[in-house]
């Protein structure tokens, strides 16, 4: 049970795809989320979802983390003790398109986060990295020592800065920080009532199996079957939105017993295991029985071959582990696609 006076936690993007998904598991654990969306890549109606799967009223502010002084109300309304920071521009195509946009949104917004942090002595932050950070790692499963590698796309640079903030940040204050760099994120909510909705057509694998399963796209394209993999298609490390969600709450608790101040961490969050593109089409028509017309096309620039994780970080120090297959990821994204119909 959530006391009314419990100290918040902020959670910006919480009405976002991970973001929502989280705002389940902090309830769950007994904390009290505070949302801050400005809905420019989420509905409203997440809010009234939230709070049809949790049975809690769920606080929330329309806001641009940009805005600076609309952010300050939150803090100064609010008796927040940690923040999980989400809310950034993360489509990597547009980012090479319109760098200066990703740079200004997903730098300043942690910059704004940062600085109300200090003002009003908010000590413990969560951080949205990606397994981006890594491009092509020299060694699988890629642990969180690997070198990080020159960025793909200003979207992934701004992950790669945005960590280094942290990391001197850190070093100089009270802040206490862990980085999640986040493998692939799929699934949905097991009721069906949130998942993640992208705008217009999807860049991600599975958006656009989910899409195509449900007639809303012709085709999907398999980006290259002449990879130096076992089947010649891309392997990744899809992880259930819900295990990555508690990932948080871990990440959070983890924080919170510090007595270190200057701790600043990353931690790899995914299943540990790859799958290739072909194995998630193949799991995909196994489970749900549907018809997924696709093609073989040309690579698309960018990719990387394989790369999945090693979580044994996560394991030992944040006492969490992926508990989700990728056959119940897809039903569950399957779900949620059904429920949108
Ligand atoms: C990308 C981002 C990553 C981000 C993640 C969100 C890069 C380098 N990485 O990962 O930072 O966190 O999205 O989930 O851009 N594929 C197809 N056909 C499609 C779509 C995808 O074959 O229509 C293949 C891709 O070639 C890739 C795999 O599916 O091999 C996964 O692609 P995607 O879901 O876009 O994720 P990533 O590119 O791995």
């Amino acid at each position: 049970m959530t006391l009314p006076n419990t100290p918040a936690i902020l959670v910006t993007g919480g009405a976002g795809f991970i973001g929502s998904h989280t705002v389940v598991s902090l309830i769950e654990a007994g904390f009290r989320p505070v949302i801050v969306d400005d809905f420019s890549n989420s509905s409203p109606n997440v809010i009234q979802r939230l709070e049809q799967i949790t049975g809690k009223a769920i606080a929330y502010y329309t806001l641009d983390c940009l805005d600076l002084q609309g952010l300050k109300t939150v803090f100064a309304q609010e008796t927040i003790s940690g923040v999980i920071h989400f809310a950034a521009h993360k489509a990597v195509g547009e980012s090479v398109q319109q760098p200066l946009k990703y740079y200004r949104n997903n730098l300043d917004s942690l910059l704004n986060v940062l600085s109300l942090m200090q003002e009003y002595q908010v000590q413990d932050l969560v951080f949205s990295s990606s397994a981006t950070v890594y491009g092509q790692p020299d060694n699988l499963p890629v642990d969180e020592q690997a070198p990080l590698k020159p960025a793909e796309s200003p979207y992934g640079f701004t992950k790669q800065v945005g960590e280094q903030i942290l990391r001197d940040a850190c070093k100089v204050s009270a802040l206490r920080s862990v980085l999640l760099r986040y493998f692939n994120p799929i699934g949905a909510h097991p009721s069906g009532l949130i998942g993640e909705l992208p705008l217009g057509p999807p860049n991600n694998l599975v958006p656009y199996i989910i899409q195509t399963a449900a007639g809303l796209r012709e085709r999907l394209t398999v980006f290259g079957n002449d990879y130096a993999t076992p089947d010649g298609t891309c392997i990744r490390d899809y992880i259930h939105v819900v295990d990555l969600a508690q990932a948080h709450v871990q990440a959070l608790k983890h924080l919170q017993k510090q007595t270190e101040a200057s701790y600043c961490e990353a931690f790899n969050i995914g299943t540990g295991k790859g799958n290739s593109v072909l194995e998630v089409i193949q799991t995909f028509i196994q489970e749900t029985n549907q018809g997924l017309p696709y093609t073989i096309g040309p690579r698309r620039a960018g990719d990387v071959t394989a790369v999945y994780a090693s979580v044994q970080k996560a394991e030992k120090q944040l006492d969490w582990h992926a508990e989700r297959s990728l056959a119940q990821a897809l039903v569950d994204a399957w779900r949620w696609q059904c429920s949108l119909k």
